[in-house]
């Protein structure tokens, strides 16, 4: 087929140039955006007198059947025909409607037109994204709500430290979510400039009114600067950190109910649903699903890398070399959302065991800390009162006893401050409830840290609705 641009040059194009140039096989996932953004432009021309009146009307109900036609599968995008969605759609409405459809591109160049349509679709996806991490949020934070007393051990180094709450260690991941929903609204307002309007590079010079385009597409403004305006993919880059970060905290959690599966410390079993088996080994009941979240994150961070990568050496304005951005940006928004779709059942259908948990914590001397806080609430001072609990934890240990159970003569031979109440004091359940500093594993203050995560959960919920 003729190209667009035959009347400059003399020869056709290459076949494997234009394989290789064609970016409609990944792009033309942007049909939808693509023709809104197309609706939204022909409006304005016909408003600003730019085209006539019947064919801003034709444009328009031309573009409405090919998105019809698009929506139920009757248009094959292929790159023998089209070379990216934009020349795609240009193309079907100039079939279809005649010297209308050829007055589409009037005042735009595909440059300001793709770089509305990333920024129709990044606007969709992150809203898609931030629902579902608030609906794992609140998977979350319902299964907080029925471990606020479920001690377990806490780690540092994975060497068990102090005591803790299975709810308390739910939050910790509540309130990273937290932060990655902040982050996507943060983008999101960030982004939320239109430019459309801004051409080639050099803006035109037709009497446009970027505004009015900008309120049919519901954006807040418009790019302030054209050179900027086509060639910003800042928002792209800040998508794909914000996922990353997300990918972060969502392979940390998978890593722990990997650990927590294992035989070594069967804290939770996952449902069978949600499990695998091995092709040799009939008792294995393997974590794939989290196994893959922890893989997968690596590609989040690549494709991160790739839109940095591309960015860096561009001179302004556009550069073919920013047609990468879609598959980069595709792929993690992808990755990210099944991701999210398979952890959040896989999580509400594992089955905690407290018992478990209760057993590891009492093991390994969580309760050391507590121990020297007894001393030093009895006028020892902290660093004294530390070394006396290490010497107690190395008896403990040769002797093969824990804090509970080591006599009270042993206690006060190592130091004569001991009395009866120490074991009070380094009762398993007691160092966790004596914990409800801001912050802490305490019930009642995990339970102050869940209501206020839900808080937030229901008020975003409500801006939603
Ligand atoms: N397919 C192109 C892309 O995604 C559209 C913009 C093409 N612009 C150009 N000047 N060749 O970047």
């Amino acid at each position: 087929m003729a190209k667009m641009w035959a009347g400059r040059f003399k020869k056709e194009t290459d076949r494997l140039v234009n394989e290789f140039n064609a970016s409609v096989s990944v792009d033309s996932r942007l049909y939808r955006e693509d023709i809104e953004g197309s609706m939204a432009h022909a409006a304005m021309l016909e408003k600003q007198g730019i085209i006539p009146p019947e064919d801003g009307k034709n444009i328009r109900a031309g573009l409405r059947e090919i998105l019809k036609d698009m929506e139920a599968g009757k248009i094959s995008l292929t790159p023998e025909l089209y070379e990216d969605i934009h020349m795609a759609n240009e193309q079907l409405l100039t079939e279809r409607i005649g010297d209308g459809g050829k007055r589409l591109h009037t005042a735009r160049s595909r440059n300001d037109q793709v770089a509305l349509d990333m920024r129709l679709y990044v606007r969709k996806e992150i809203l898609e994204i931030r629902r579902l991490v608030l609906e794992f949020m609140e998977v979350l934070c319902e299964k907080a709500k029925d471990h606020l007393e479920t001690v377990m051990p806490g780690y540092t180094h994975l060497q068990r430290a102090q005591p803790i709450t299975f709810a308390h260690h739910l939050m910790a991941y509540g309130n990273m979510l937290k932060r990655d929903v902040r982050r996507l609204e943060d983008c999101l307002e960030g982004m939320d400039e239109m430019p459309l309007g801004c051409g080639a590079l050099a803006g035109t010079t037709y009497p446009i009114d970027r505004e009015f385009a900008a309120e049919e597409l519901g954006f807040s403004g418009v790019t302030d600067n054209s050179l900027d305006g086509v060639s910003d993919r800042d928002y792209c880059m800040e998508l794909c950190a914000c996922l990353s970060i997300l990918m972060v905290h969502l392979s940390r959690l998978s890593e722990e109910i990997i650990l927590w599966c294992s035989w070594e410390f069967k804290f939770v079993e996952l449902d069978d649903a949600f499990s695998t088996g091995s092709s040799i080994m009939p008792q294995k009941k393997n974590p794939d699903v989290c196994e893959l979240i922890r893989g997968k994150s690596g590609r989040v961070f690549g494709d991160l890398q790739t839109l940095l990568v591309m960015m860096k050496g561009l001179p302004l304005a556009y550069n073919k070399d920013m047609q990468e951005d879609k598959e980069a940006v595709f792929d993690a928004v992808d990755t990210v959302k099944i991701c999210l779709q398979v952890f959040s059942p896989m999580f509400a259908t594992m089955t905690v065991l407290p018992e478990n948990m209760k057993a590891a914590a009492k093991r390994g001397f969580l309760n050391a800390t507590d121990c020297a806080d007894y001393l030093t609430k009895k006028g020892v001072p902290f660093r004294d009162a530390y070394k006396i609990s290490g010497t107690l934890v190395a008896m403990c240990i040769e002797k093969g006893e824990t804090l509970d159970s080591l006599p009270l003569e042993t206690y006060r031979e190592v130091c004569p401050v001991f009395e009866k109440d120490v074991y009070e004091a380094v009762d398993l359940m007691a160092c966790v409830r004596e914990r409800k500093s801001l912050g802490g594993p305490a019930p009642e203050e995990v339970a102050r840290q869940l209501e206020k995560l839900l808080k937030f959960l229901r008020e975003k919920k409500e801006a939603q609705s």
